[in-house]
């Protein structure tokens, strides 16, 4: 695998070209060491978001999911070497064209091209927090971001590297079947009341059908989630190791920035 890199971070991985909320970049230091031991592994992010721990991992094999199509269509047409010949415009007029442009595409049933995913770049960096919400016909909808600067990238190709072997899909996390062996790291949306990353939301049904699917997993799970009551009970009574850390100030899925108490809830670690 190429090592050099214009994308190293000082984590030792690789920047994610998007912004998501509830990025756990800063959870790699702790995530790191448990990986460690595994590498050899396939390495299973059934809710791998913006993808801020794959790329600060950088395993060789990867299975990296998540329910949103549009951004697993993005980081498969990475994995071909998209550049993009848009000009990106940190303006309100242009965002709302190009909003529109991608809304189309999702009307015309078009979300599985290079032209999707460049718009969905575009639309990620220069709209609101990153945040990637639909309404309820699955329409994008969120607002302009009023950000000073924003570096765009036109040349991804460099990712393209990493993906070599790294398979990506868009299924609800009930579809997946996993290996024995794979090391699963899993980050579900917040067990928040109103949690809306994509049509449908994530429920508390949700939240014990991963912790129960998991829990019976041979390999190794790290699972992570704000550790309110009914999750640190749900997770024990299931026989994770719990520890709980101080998360950084982080953008919730509303746009709004709260402190909270992360858990990290192993097994076969
Ligand atoms: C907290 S975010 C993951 C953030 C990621 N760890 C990162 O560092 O960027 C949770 C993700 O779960 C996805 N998701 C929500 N419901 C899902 C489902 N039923 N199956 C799979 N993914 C789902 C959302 O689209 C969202 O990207």
């Amino acid at each position: 695998m190429k090592k050099s890199s214009n994308l190293k971070s000082s984590n030792g991985g690789i920047r994610p070209p998007l912004k998501w909320a509830g990025g756990k970049r800063w959870l790699l230091p702790y995530l790191k060491p448990l990986w460690e031991a595994h590498k050899e592994k396939r390495f299973v992010e059934p809710f791998c978001g913006g993808l801020a721990v794959s790329l600060g991992l950088l395993p060789e094999k990867a299975w990296v999911n998540d329910i949103n199509p549009h951004v697993i269509n993005f980081y498969f047409q990475l994995k071909k070497g998209l550049k993009t010949k848009l000009k990106f415009k940190n303006d309100a007029d242009s965002y709302y064209e190009n909003r529109d442009r991608f809304n189309d595409l999702i009307r015309d049933g078009e979300i599985n091209t290079p032209e999707s995913a460049e718009l969905f770049y575009y639309l990620n960096r220069t709209g609101f927090n990153g945040l990637c919400r639909f309404n309820n016909s699955g329409f994008y909808n969120i607002p302009f971001g009023r950000n000073k600067t924003i570096n765009y990238l036109q040349d991804f190709s460099e990712y393209k590297t990493y993906f070599g072997k790294w398979k990506f899909t868009h299924k609800d996390f009930r579809k997946l079947k996993l290996k024995d062996d794979d090391f699963v790291y899993a980050d579900p949306p917040y067990d928040v009341p109103f949690t809306q990353y994509s049509v449908g939301g994530f429920s508390w049904d949700d939240q014990v059908e991963v912790a129960k699917w998991l829990s019976k997993h041979k390999g190794p799970v790290i699972l992570s989630n704000e550790a309110t009551p009914r999750i640190l009970k749900l997770y024990k009574s299931l026989g994770y190791k719990i520890r709980i850390i101080d998360a950084p100030r982080v953008i919730s899925c509303t746009g709004n920035r709260k402190k909270v108490k992360e858990v990290l809830a192993t097994r076969n670690l």
